[in-house]
């Protein structure tokens, strides 16, 4: 089963916590989300390879580390996953980004693919899968099919909320996949939307309804 990872760092909780409020405006949720995105990043790189290298100080050669050469993709899922990766690129500004377009048909609740542009050497890659709702999971596991179709296998999905029967779908359609969430909810309500969660992520990202 992919393994579930909750954000706990104390400043993620804390900006989530105004994401949720209904009184705060596009300007300010895109850019929290912006911040929160980064945030989530820094916490799921911690594992990355690292290689020494030797570099000359103003004093004399140090032996430091850098990144080891991985090859990192970010794959937004249009149209809220875009909101979630200029903080991403601010910390790894050399991962190269792909776009799968899917919406959410609101009678069905099913995915429907609209666009898809990958880099090409996507089976090379570590992807990042990230989107900052995790309902359902149709659009998650839409997403991560039509990647591994493509050729992708080292995927992760990162969110910001998810709700349980999201989490539970997405184990069970794609077992190798580690899920990262900063908040998990209690359950969705009857028109597919979790309680309490923020609303709709996309509306109130890009000022729409
Ligand atoms: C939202 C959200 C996810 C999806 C989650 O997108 O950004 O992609 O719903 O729901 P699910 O887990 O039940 O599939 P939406 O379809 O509203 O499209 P948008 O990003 O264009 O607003
Ligand atoms: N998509 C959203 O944007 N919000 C939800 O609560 C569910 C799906």
């Amino acid at each position: 089963m992919g393994k579930l990872y909750v954000f706990d760092h104390p400043l993620i909780q804390h900006k989530l916590t105004y994401i949720r409020d209904k009184k705060t405006g596009t300007k300010e949720f895109r850019e929290i989300v912006d911040e929160l995105a980064a945030l989530m990043a820094f916490e799921i790189t911690r594992n990355l390879p690292l290689e020494e290298v030797e570099v000359e100080t103003p004093v004399s050669i140090a032996k430091s580390n850098v990144l080891a050469g991985k090859k990192l993709g970010i794959i937004p899922i249009l149209r809220a996953g875009l909101g979630m990766v200029d903080g991403i690129l601010k910390l790894i500004p050399t991962a190269k980004v792909g776009h799968v377009g899917l919406y959410r048909d609101p009678e069905t609740l099913q995915p429907v693919e609209y666009y898809v542009k990958l880099p090409s050497d996507i089976n090379e890659r570590e992807l990042i899968v990230v989107d900052p709702m995790l309902a359902t999971g149709g659009s998650a596991i839409e997403a991560i099919h039509s990647l591994k179709k493509r050729g992708a296998v080292n995927i992760k999905f990162m969110c910001i909320i998810a709700a349980p029967e999201g989490i539970e779908a997405l184990q069970k359609a794609h077992d190798d996949v580690e899920i990262y969430v900063a908040g998990l909810d209690e359950k969705l309500n009857e028109k597919g939307y979790i309680v309490p969660g923020l609303g709709d992520a996309g509306d109130r990202l890009f000022g729409t309804k």
